[in-house]
């Protein structure tokens, strides 16, 4: 078999079989077809796209290309959560201990943040102490003893991905539904959960800027899931701003442990608890949709949401003291107001430039190696849809640094004040 042949037929829109493209993920791994022709035909799927059998014959080479986890030694079904990320997006943090307090296993392997978007493993470091590396032994018994655990992966997981990743990322190929898909899947599936709740945002701030791609997105991933007897529900949520208030490491651990005392900003709130009742019903805690957010509602209002929250901390040696102490998290030397310059609503908050901030803060990376300042960040005041007066603090800049007026100037630059705009809606749609 030759690479030539396998982009000549991907380029004329001819569908690859099982041997072709278990030929370039092996070759992919194996360092025997260079960057150029994995390249070209990054580019020729690009435009051509996938079949339905491509799309999952590719994740599961991929998957395939690496090890992979077994939790079957854990009782129960094991329930995941993935987001194809956004800004300000905490939900990870008290997700975990809320469907784990209804009693289901929640094994999360997590990422960390690089460019505009966080990490949840990112923001769990600035907890002190919190270990992200666990043995694969320990995450199994910690998942079985206290219900959850939130880790970075602990095996060789899908390393053809990282090679394409790497290279997509270079040849203007990432927001291509079928490469997407099969990434996020092939890791999935290696991760050895039963079932998965996808968070899919849409809006400027989401790698899928419209509904229309958002959805088809959702469907492919749906689709490949189910086709490995993985059940899988995928919602379709806003990312036309930041979500909640917080954006930045130790900012963002403050939102979620709020959340679990009951308090937190609407917006995540209401994520939580659907992406939470998805998981719970796809767990068979609930026979229903709103069955299981009053289950999960209860875990709220019963503090044992937040009692897990203090067990995940604690099994994986964080200070626990965080949960009634913030200040234990490391605190930004200067809060810097940004003032409103006219009165009206708020009508744009664009999510990448506010994570682009608070990354120029030194809360984010621009380069894999980069170290993180857990302080920094900000604090959103105000929301689309939400009046201002003209000399009101629409928000607060979290900084270590005193002079910070190239991040303001950035803020100032992508938030618009206009006289009328409604509040964008959380949930578009759910995938089944
Ligand atoms: N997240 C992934 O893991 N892969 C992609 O291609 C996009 C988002």
């Amino acid at each position: 078999m030759k690479m030539i042949n396998i982009i000549d037929k991907k380029r004329n829109g001819t569908e690859l079989n099982d041997d072709e493209i278990q030929f370039f993920v092996d070759g992919v791994v194996n360092d025997t077809i260079p960057d150029y022709q994995i390249s070209a035909l990054l580019m020729a799927i690009y435009f051509q796209g996938m079949t339905k059998s491509e799309r999952s014959s590719l994740t599961m080479k991929m998957m395939q290309s690496g090890e992979h986890l077994d939790l079957t030694s854990i009782p129960g079904i094991k329930v995941d959560k993935h987001s194809t990320g956004g800004v300000g997006d905490k939900v990870s943090l008290p997700l975990a201990a809320m469907v784990a307090a209804t009693g289901i296993p929640v094994p999360m392997i997590s990422g960390r943040g690089l460019g505009h978007t966080g990490g949840t493993l990112d923001k769990l470091e600035a907890i002190p102490g919190y270990q992200v590396e666990i043995s694969e032994q320990a995450f199994l018994k910690q998942v079985s003893q206290e219900g959850l655990a939130i880790i970075g992966a602990t095996k060789n997981i899908a390393p053809a991905d990282k090679r394409i990743y790497s290279l997509r990322d270079v040849t203007d190929t990432v927001d291509s539904i079928p490469l997407i898909a099969s990434s996020i899947m092939s890791k999935k599936i290696a991760s050895g959960t039963d079932a998965l709740v996808i968070d899919v945002k849409t809006g400027s701030g989401a790698f899928m800027k419209t509904l229309d791609k958002s959805i088809e997105l959702a469907q492919a991933l749906v689709e490949i899931g189910k086709s490995v007897g993985m059940k899988c529900i995928a919602v379709i949520s806003d990312m036309n701003q930041p979500l909640g208030n917080k954006i930045g490491n130790a900012l963002e651990i403050e939102e979620s442990i709020d959340l679990l005392k009951g308090q937190g900003p609407a917006d995540l709130k209401e994520l939580v608890l659907t992406l939470g009742s998805y998981m719970v019903v796809l767990g068979e805690k609930a026979n229903n949709f709103d069955e299981a957010k009053e289950l999960l509602k209860d875990t709220i209002t019963s503090g044992k949401a937040l009692e897990r929250f203090r067990a995940l901390i604690k099994a994986q040696k964080g200070d626990t003291r965080v949960i009634e102490d913030y200040t234990v998290m490391p605190q930004a030397k200067y809060r810097i107001p940004l003032i409103a310059q006219k009165s009206g609503v708020i009508s744009e908050i664009e999510a990448d430039e506010v994570g682009i901030a608070s990354m120029m803060l030194g809360g984010g990376r621009q380069k894999t190696d980069d170290q993180l300042d857990y302080a920094v960040g900000i604090e959103l005041h105000k929301k689309i849809g939400d009046t201002i007066h003209e000399g009101e603090p629409i928000l607060t800049i979290y900084s270590d640094q005193k002079n910070v007026d190239e991040v303001k100037q950035l803020l100032t630059n992508n938030i618009k004040i206009s006289d009328h705009a409604e509040k964008p809606q959380m949930i578009y749609q759910i995938i089944k």
